[in-house]
């Protein structure tokens, strides 16, 4: 009896999918006053005929997730455009005129050619949180398809980027399988291709090469992390404005394998094993947009070299650097906000000139550290200091630039426990 109603209800679904015409709606919307008047009409009337289950959005969709069908009958209306179910198999057919496809959240196991494969319009399909492995999907099941923009496959079972991806592809999101590796020509013709989601899987360096990514000729945004690489991939993009490395086993940086990428902005490398000497000093040479690197959690023992030079914000926290000789930090004129917190800095080893040059900096974290004083020579520009969990016991004279001592927008923030008596006594 219930399967019947569930029935009744989808099949009023198709019914008011069959009866919206979405782009005359939307031109209603910006009409006037009566046109309003009789929208509000339609919207009620919709609103009375669409079923329980179902919810009914003022424009062509109709979104019938939670019902739980276990097979989609077959006459499914010529019209349908957007289509939201709640599945344990997916339809072997869905309409040619498909525009996008919500199938996020099943138990799916098999898609069918002609689930998605025909559909010139279809620009969209989410598929993630579904039980997909790759003899799941069928050869060509985009065949015919050629306009598909967005393909959501997160959080299955895939083992294997899918063949035959539509070249119009403009973000692909394939993070939360089990792919291991991306052999070369798995990720050919997609020159659309500008964000590629690929975290929280099992690739390591031996499974993909130097050609895996190099024909991504759009791509802005890649996610690697979370993934069993030793060392940044080779061949990347140059296009690439953000990369996500961190939380993988990266022991180095090449000289070769970033030189290319010129348009990089965020480089996020955080939660890897990085020693400074595994980092080529050249490594990041000609990145003259990088403002963005996050180097915490590594294995650093000291700053490394040839960092780059027109960075912002530098996050080294957590690493083992004990020490910042004079012109660790010569090179950074540019840097914004420096993150030392965690380190194992002492005041005997860090230089007194090692922040002369940078003259833009206003945020410089030394919590937890070894230091017994404050650095000398901080730079005219700091904004906030944060010295907490250190072994400050005084602050002597002339610690602070007479300018932070008398501006009220420095601040010395959060020195804690006994180093905040010290902090009192001062000002
Ligand atoms: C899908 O398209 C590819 C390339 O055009 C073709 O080689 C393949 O045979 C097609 N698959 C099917 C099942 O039609
Ligand atoms: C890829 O590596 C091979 C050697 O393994 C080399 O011959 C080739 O030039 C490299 N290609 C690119 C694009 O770096
Ligand atoms: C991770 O990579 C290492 C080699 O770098 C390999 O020995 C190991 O089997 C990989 N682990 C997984 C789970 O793929
Ligand atoms: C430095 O990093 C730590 C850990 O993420 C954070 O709590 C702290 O606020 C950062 N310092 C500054 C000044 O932003």
């Amino acid at each position: 009896m219930i399967w019947r109603c569930v029935l009744c209800a989808l099949l009023l679904c198709w019914t008011l999918v069959l009866g919206v015409e979405p782009e005359h709606q939307q031109e209603e919307r910006h009409t006037g006053q009566k046109n309003k008047e009789a929208e509000r009409d339609r919207k009620e009337n919709t609103l009375m005929v669409c079923p329980d289950q179902c919810s009914c959005t003022a424009e062509d969709a109709v979104d019938c997730a939670g019902v739980n069908l276990y097979q989609l009958p077959q006459e499914i209306p010529e019209s349908t455009r957007h289509l939201s179910l709640q599945l344990t198999a997916a339809p072997r057919f869905l309409p040619p005129t498909l525009v996008s496809a919500d199938f996020a959240a099943n138990q799916l196991t098999t898609i069918y050619f002609y689930t998605f494969g025909q559909k010139p319009g279809l620009k969209s399909v989410y598929l993630h949180n579904n039980k997909l492995a790759d003899t799941g999907l069928p050869d060509g099941m985009f065949n015919g398809s050629d306009n598909l923009e967005v393909l959501i496959l997160s959080s299955n079972y895939l083992r294997n980027v899918p063949k035959g991806l539509p070249t119009a592809l403009f973000r692909l999101h394939l993070k939360n399988n089990k792919l291991e590796k991306i052999p070369s020509g798995a990720l050919e013709n997609l020159p659309h291709l500008r964000e590629l989601y690929l975290q929280n899987n099992l690739l390591s360096n031996s499974g993909m090469d130097n050609t895996t990514f190099s024909h991504l000729s759009r791509l802005e945004y890649l996610d690697l992390s979370n993934n069993n690489l030793s060392a940044v991939p080779l061949g990347l993009p140059r296009t690439l404005m953000l990369l996500h490395l961190e939380k993988n086993y990266i022991t180095s940086v090449a000289v070769d394998s970033l030189s290319a990428v010129k348009d990089l902005q965020y480089l996020l490398l955080h939660h890897n094993r990085l020693r400074a000497r595994h980092i080529h000093r050249d490594a990041f040479r000609g990145l003259k947009r990088l403002h963005t690197l996050h180097l915490h959690h590594n294995l650093l023992e000291r700053i490394p070299l040839g960092l780059p030079r027109r960075a912002h914000t530098l996050v080294l926290l957590r690493n083992f650097i004990s020490e910042i000789g004079r012109d660790d930090l010569s090179t950074l004129y540019t840097l914004n906000e420096l993150n030392l917190s965690y380190n194992r800095l002492t005041s005997e080893r860090l230089h007194r000139h090692a922040f002369r040059k940078l003259r833009v900096l206003e945020v410089l974290d030394l919590s937890g550290n070894k230091l017994s004083m404050l650095p000398l020579g901080l730079p005219k520009s700091l904004h906030i200091l944060r010295a907490k969990d250190n072994q400050i016991a005084d602050l002597p004279e002339g610690a602070l630039a007479a300018e932070h001592a008398v501006n009220p927008a420095f601040l010395l923030a959060g020195t804690g426990g006994h180093d905040k008596d010290a902090i009192n006594k001062r000002f």
